[in-house]
């Protein structure tokens, strides 16, 4: 297990370039068993759920191989339909494997999936949705396992608008017979991603980015080349690291659009941001209270920039109301927050915080991976030497971490415990 060891109270500057979206890259990865033509996944970050991603792959019997930062996958000769329990635990992203798994084999045996421990997740709108296209579900035992000789289009309903589950429906209705519309659809950039590249490897989808996504089934689908788009959360955290530390950061291939409402958060609290062409600029100097911050599917504010604000907030000027409206346990990275001397009261899906002059350090333990980089923040910005312990949470989702921090000025560096 590796820690952080951080002296905090380093203003930052400089530039850092923006990786690919961890949750764009592990769709398309899903998207790949589609095909058994050649897919080339250009600018893949190397963190551990594509890892992981790519081991699953390579049980199903697809070939891969790094080139540099593309990642070659050749499907032509997968032939398991059952994903390995050890590592569909590992991360959440894999339950989005039965779409395209059970397109190819007609069916698909998977371990209930991992992923950070933020919540129930719960995939019975991912089930519920198969279903409608005429997959036979059962659940025993811990597996799920589904079979459908002939996935026919149709019309879903999402109860809710399901990231992982509109990823996973449009994924199984791509070569389905007919055309299958989805309803109450997530709108986040990275099913956007989706949706154009499977269209490159000769799909019929549209209306992605919007709550009603039409996916007209298609005979085959041929082998693409594709770069996801930028890390919108990668970005997110980058930012509200400056706004903590002060100073002034350029971000590369970082798109403003995909993160519009916290440049609005961090406007209200008074920091100076500026975009041109893929670039984002940022500096600040002082920092007055949001007032609030409420998660909410996308264009919202993003779940997954909840704990790095909340880190932000306990050093604002003033009192900030948090409330976490996506996920039922999401305040895991307040406690060790407190032992940093922050002032906050959790009361259900709700955080007060009380802003203080500044945190100061201490030994802090991440229990996921948003949390572990909310930590992160907080000792660099605090007074005083930090250590931050797990760091496989981060690994999972950020490429280089420490490594871009030090670039900016930051005084961080990785140990093994
Ligand atoms: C995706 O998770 C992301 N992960 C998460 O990012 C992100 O926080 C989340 O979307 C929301 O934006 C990946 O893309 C790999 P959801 P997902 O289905 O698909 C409930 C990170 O840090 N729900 O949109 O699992 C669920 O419990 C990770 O990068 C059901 O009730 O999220 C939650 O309350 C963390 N039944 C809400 O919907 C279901 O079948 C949103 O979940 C599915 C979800």
């Amino acid at each position: 297990m590796d820690k952080y060891i951080i002296e905090g109270g380093v203003r930052l500057f400089g530039e850092a370039e923006i990786q690919s979206a961890k949750n764009a890259v592990l769709p398309l990865l899903a998207a790949a068993v589609l095909t058994d033509g050649q897919v080339k996944i250009h600018k893949c970050p190397r963190i551990a759920d594509a890892l992981n991603m790519v081991a699953i792959l390579g049980e199903l019997g697809c070939k891969t191989r790094f080139e540099g930062d593309t990642l070659c996958i050749d499907s032509a000769d997968a032939a398991n339909h059952e994903i390995p329990a050890a590592l569909a635990k590992e991360l959440r992203s894999s339950v989005f494997l039965l779409g395209s798994v059970i397109s190819r084999f007609s069916r698909a045996r998977i371990a209930y999936p991992g992923g950070c421990d933020i919540g129930l997740r719960p995939v019975d709108l991912h089930l519920n949705g198969l279903r409608r296209l005429g997959v036979a579900v059962s659940e025993d035992g811990g597996y799920i396992d589904c079979s459908c000789a002939r996935l026919r289009g149709t019309e879903v309903l999402l109860d809710f608008p399901s990231v992982g589950a509109t990823e996973n429906l449009i994924l199984a209705a791509a070569k389905a017979e007919g055309t299958t519309v989805i309803r109450n659809a997530a709108k986040e950039p990275e099913i956007a991603d989706l949706q154009n590249f499977i269209n490159r490897m000769g799909g019929k989808i549209s209306g992605a980015g919007t709550a009603v996504i039409t996916v007209e089934g298609v005979k085959k689908l041929h082998g693409a080349e594709y770069t996801p788009v930028s890390d919108r959360i990668e970005a997110g955290t980058f930012l509200i690291a400056c706004a903590m530390c002060g100073g002034s950061i350029a971000l590369k291939n970082a798109d403003p659009v995909n993160i519009a409402s916290l440049l609005h958060k961090l406007r209200e609290i008074s920091c100076k941001i500026h975009a041109e062409n893929d670039k984002i600029y940022i500096e600040c100097s002082r920092r007055l209270s949001p007032k609030i911050v409420e998660t909410s599917p996308y264009p919202g504010f993003p779940t997954d920039l909840q704990a790095q604000m909340t880190a932000l907030a306990c050093i604002c000027e003033g009192a900030t109301v948090i409330v976490e409206n996506l996920f039922e346990t999401r305040f895991k990275h307040v406690p060790e927050l407190i032992r940093m001397g922050a002032d906050i009261t959790v009361r259900g899906r709700s955080a007060l915080v009380r802003g203080v002059p500044r945190l100061h350090g201490a030994d802090v333990f991440a229990s996921d991976l948003r949390g572990g980089a909310a930590l992160t923040l907080a000792a660099l910005s605090a007074e005083g030497r930090s250590s931050v312990t797990d760091l496989r949470f981060i690994d999972r989702g950020y490429s280089a971490f420490e490594y871009k921090l030090r670039a900016l000025g930051a005084r961080i560096r990785r140990v093994r415990v």
